[in-house]
């Protein structure tokens, strides 16, 4: 019950679901991972996005972690099923694309819908496999969106440039007609308002922090372990450190954190 909740990503883009965990689960302890001296996983294969994920997966059951979330899309697509056979029982993993999968077969059905995401999450097609799974006649279309995740480490959101970048992708004939709009990357959270704003409120803009978070939560309450006082300090640890990442992480975390340095290769 006291254990820590392990959450990862390649960088700061999982902040937004460890944000999400923070403000809805106050007495659960986090170990973050990011994995900031491979990032961007995005255009990685996936067999390099597995080999980060366990040597990650190690540091975290190293540390006692009763759950560990792969707060990222591209490797929730590369790597949930490896990771989930080499922990065994040792720790839960939860990926954020099966909350998203879960939410669409409850509230889309019959329904058009768009996905954004990272090359590796959309060359994946994993969202398609498993929303065809579902039988509930959701026609899913997706894009890559390569340029969204630099664009919104170097800063550039909510301005004239980003809005320009954000139009260019969106601005597409794949997403007429959609009902919703899944954030299929963890770093897209920060562009929310301007694709809100982009399709003039007509469409609902997807967030898998908050549905992955929901999702968590039940998982800790029908398991009997969820914490019930608070009883450790959160971590942060990256695989690179620099003094500019750090101020960074204020962005994705909406509050100053430390980080510590943790090499995943010696
Ligand atoms: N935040 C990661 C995701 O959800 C992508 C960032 C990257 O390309 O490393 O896919």
């Amino acid at each position: 019950m006291n254990s820590p909740i392990g959450v990862f990503d390649s960088g700061i883009g999982g902040l937004t679901v460890a944000h999400a965990i923070k403000s809805a689960l106050p007495n659960e302890t986090l170990i973050y991972f990011g994995d900031t001296a491979h990032l961007p996983y995005g255009d990685k294969s996936e067999a390099a996005v597995q080999a980060y994920s366990i040597k990650i997966a190690d540091v975290l059951l190293n540390k006692g972690c009763k759950v560990i979330v792969i707060a990222c899309n591209s490797a929730s697509s590369a790597a949930y099923e490896l990771l989930k056979e080499y922990t065994g029982k040792k720790a839960k993993v939860i990926n954020v694309i099966d909350p998203m999968v879960k939410y669409l077969e409850e509230h889309y059905a019959n329904k058009k819908v768009g996905l954004i995401g990272t090359k590796r999450t959309v060359t994946s097609n994993v969202y398609h496999k498993k929303v065809k799974q579902l039988r509930k006649n959701i026609e899913l279309v997706s894009l890559a969106t390569p340029l969204l995740v630099p664009m919104i480490e170097e800063g550039f959101f909510n301005n004239k440039i980003s809005h320009e970048i954000i139009e260019k992708y969106l601005n597409n004939k794949l997403f007429d007609n959609i009902s919703a709009l899944v954030l299929g990357c963890t770093h897209y959270p920060l562009v929310n308002s301007q694709i809100t704003k982009y399709f003039g409120g007509e469409v609902d803009i997807l967030d898998s922090s908050e549905i992955t978070t929901t999702y968590l939560k039940q998982y800790l309450i029908e398991s009997g372990i969820l914490n019930l006082e608070k009883t450790g300090e959160d971590r942060f640890i990256v695989s690179d450190y620099t003094e500019s990442f750090e101020a960074s992480t204020k962005i994705f975390f909406k509050e100053k954190v430390k980080l510590e340095k943790h090499l995943l290769w010696d």
